[in-house]
């Protein structure tokens, strides 16, 4: 059973607010946090109840791993094997939107729960002040998937966060909307370098820079949200890539469109685009109320668009493997 009766505290994104949220992390408790990119659901990764307890909040299968997030590379290298290559790509990326999968220490006192017993542990280290100022001030990595229900559509406000979790979580930093909108970047560096999962960093940068770059390829061991069949998924259907809307749909534009109820970007861009996904998202279910359809125009698969169309591609399958009992309604 997930419990639903805990009091879900708000806090500033102010050096008191911090200092609070270090306070909930420090006990075992569950935070919201803003990062560049969505809100994380935090707890201290090396508590193993506490990363317990992430799992079952969102009702995340406990074999689908989290990633760590750190305030350093020297905190980094605590917990993963960096060959030369993943240094090289950590001094370029880091830090920001960009997710390293690396060989884990086996020395750490990470839970191996955050990492579902992989020999691999996925690392990340964040841009924002307030998501370092709470590793800092922890000491230690925070374990964070997004901040949504398991299959749900990613939180990029604090509002969000609540309407999702709220009475499961103790408390949430508001730091307002999150800056870019979209999940990190995941990339391999375990074996040959390969992407496990689009996102901010676009893959033509990734190519850019290092050469070679394998896809995400089926059947491969590595769980990653590539692989889960539905994925941010809001309450109403989807569609993507329409070009004519049917009747009871909802048009949602990219680019100049005149018959369009909402639009990801007016003027065709990828960046405001991606900024606006999961809030267009949750607007549309609002407009639907679980009737209809979400129709989005197509959107070019070049940079973000890439990471776009993947979100609206999970967003559209069946919904078999998203669990019993994590409805929205359940947690509101
Ligand atoms: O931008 C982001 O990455 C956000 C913010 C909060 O940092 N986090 C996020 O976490 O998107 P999550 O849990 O929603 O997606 C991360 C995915 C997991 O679903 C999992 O499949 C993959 O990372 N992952 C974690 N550890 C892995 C590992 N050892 N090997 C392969 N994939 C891994
Ligand atoms: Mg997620």
């Amino acid at each position: 059973m997930i419990p639903t009766t805990i009091m879900t505290r708000c806090l500033p994104p102010t050096k008191d607010g911090v200092a609070k949220g270090v306070t909930v992390l420090r006990q075992g408790g569950l935070l919201g946090f803003g990062t560049e990119t969505v809100y994380g659901l935090g707890a201290d990764a090396t508590n193993t109840a506490a990363v317990r307890r992430i799992y079952a909040a969102k009702g995340r299968p406990d074999h689908n791993p989290l990633i760590i997030h750190v305030s350093s590379l020297e905190m980094a290298e605590r917990y993963a094997l960096f060959s030369p290559l993943a240094l090289t790509v950590a001094a370029r990326f880091w830090p920001g939107p960009l997710t390293l999968v690396l060989e884990a220490r086996t020395d750490s006192d990470l839970s191996s729960v955050v990492r579902s017993d992989l020999p691999t542990v996925a690392i990340r280290f964040p841009t924002t002040s307030v998501a370092v100022d709470l590793i800092s001030g922890l000491g230690r990595p925070i374990a964070a998937p997004s901040a949504n229900l398991s299959g749900r559509i990613s939180a990029t406000t604090a509002a969000e966060v609540l309407r999702q979790l709220g009475g499961r979580i103790e408390a949430v930093i508001d730091s307002g909307p999150t800056q870019i909108g979209i999940e990190s970047t995941i990339l391999g560096l375990a074996g040959a370098p390969r992407l496990l999962r689009h996102g901010a960093v676009t893959a033509e940068d990734l190519l850019g820079f290092l050469g070679a770059l394998e896809g995400p390829g089926q059947g491969s061991k590595i769980i990653a949200p590539g692989q889960l069949a539905s994925h941010y998924a809001p309450k109403s259907a989807v569609r993507m890539n329409v070009l004519y809307p049917g009747p009871g749909e909802l048009w949602i534009g990219f680019g100049p469109c005149a018959g369009c109820a909402l639009s990801l970007s007016p003027s065709g861009n990828l960046d405001e685009a991606a900024g606006r996904l999961f809030t267009i998202m949750a607007e549309a279910d609002d407009r639907l109320a679980g009737k209809g359809v979400m129709a989005f125009a197509p959107i070019p698969s070049i940079g973000l668009g890439r990471a776009i169309n993947d979100r609206l591609f999970r967003a559209m399958a069946p919904r078999s493997n998203i669990q019993r009992g994590e409805e929205l309604e359940m947690g509101a």
